[in-house]
């Protein structure tokens, strides 16, 4: 039988929406409470650098009032390690980030900056954080995930996306044969493997039936069907399709 899969939703752009009128609704804290009835296994939040989603408040509240792990999603910077520390998540997700960019465009370049990420992440593993490198499906970045001590890699699911939209059938069929790779070295090597990252509910079953990737997190799809068909049934009908395509 294959392996559980795993629902991480990420409520960064409830957030959003807070932001764009400076109001304080609609509250990220209710969306994720909302979200853990409703069947999710843990919460994705993104604490970024110029705090344009997720707010420092936002995310001690999380911490203290979800009943399911809180994945604490973040650039390997001295002040994200510093509050990741002080809120002590399940997870955290280590992100590459640009101060320009509408999104996490890329995966981190674990390979660059092996020795720095080697020391971050031992800080955050020897206090209990499960940690987990957001990478493309290289296998140099995954051998090297492996190598710093990372227990998770989660791979970036964005152009395997962008290129179903584009109606790029062919490539985007060569990228998922990628993505599989990736996921078997990455098992292969002693990671749990998770995937993320533009997934709907179009794109989620190829990704969904990876037997070695055990967690999904989806975040703006899921939010913006909420505003169609509400947040319980969006992320209901996810985990239908994602248990569907898991056979
Ligand atoms: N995983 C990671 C590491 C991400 O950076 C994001 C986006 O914040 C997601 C998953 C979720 O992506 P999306 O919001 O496109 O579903």
């Amino acid at each position: 039988m294959t392996r559980p899969l795993r629902l991480g939703v990420n409520i960064d752009h409830v957030a959003t929406l807070r932001n764009a009128r400076g109001s304080a609704y609609p509250d990220p804290l209710r969306a994720a409470l909302l979200a853990e009835a409703a069947g999710a296994d843990g919460i994705t939040a993104h604490l970024r650098e110029d705090r344009r989603h997720i707010r420092d408040a936002d995310m001690a509240a999380l911490k203290a009032g979800l009943g399911i792990p809180l994945n604490f999603e973040m650039a390997p910077t001295e002040e994200m390690g510093r509050i990741a520390l002080a809120t002590a998540p399940h997870a955290c997700c280590l992100v590459p980030e640009k101060r320009q960019e509408v999104t996490t465009e890329g995966g981190l370049d674990v390979v660059a900056d092996q020795a720095r990420l080697t020391d971050f992440v031992a800080m955050l593993s020897e206090t209990g954080i499960r940690v987990s490198m957001f990478i493309g499906h290289d296998a140099r970045q995954i051998e090297a995930s492996a190598a710093i001590g990372a227990a998770v890699v989660e791979l970036h699911t964005g152009h395997y996306c962008d290129l179903h939209y584009a109606g790029k059938f062919a490539e985007r069929d060569a990228e998922l044969a990628r993505l599989a790779e990736g996921a078997r070295l990455a098992a292969r090597l002693g990671l749990e493997v998770h995937a993320g990252h533009g997934l709907t509910f179009e794109t989620v079953a190829p990704i969904a039936a990876l037997p070695e990737i055990r967690e999904l997190n989806i975040g703006h799809f899921l939010i913006s069907e909420a505003v169609f068909i509400g947040l319980e049934a969006a992320i209901g009908e996810m985990r239908r399709r994602m248990e569907l395509a898991r056979g």
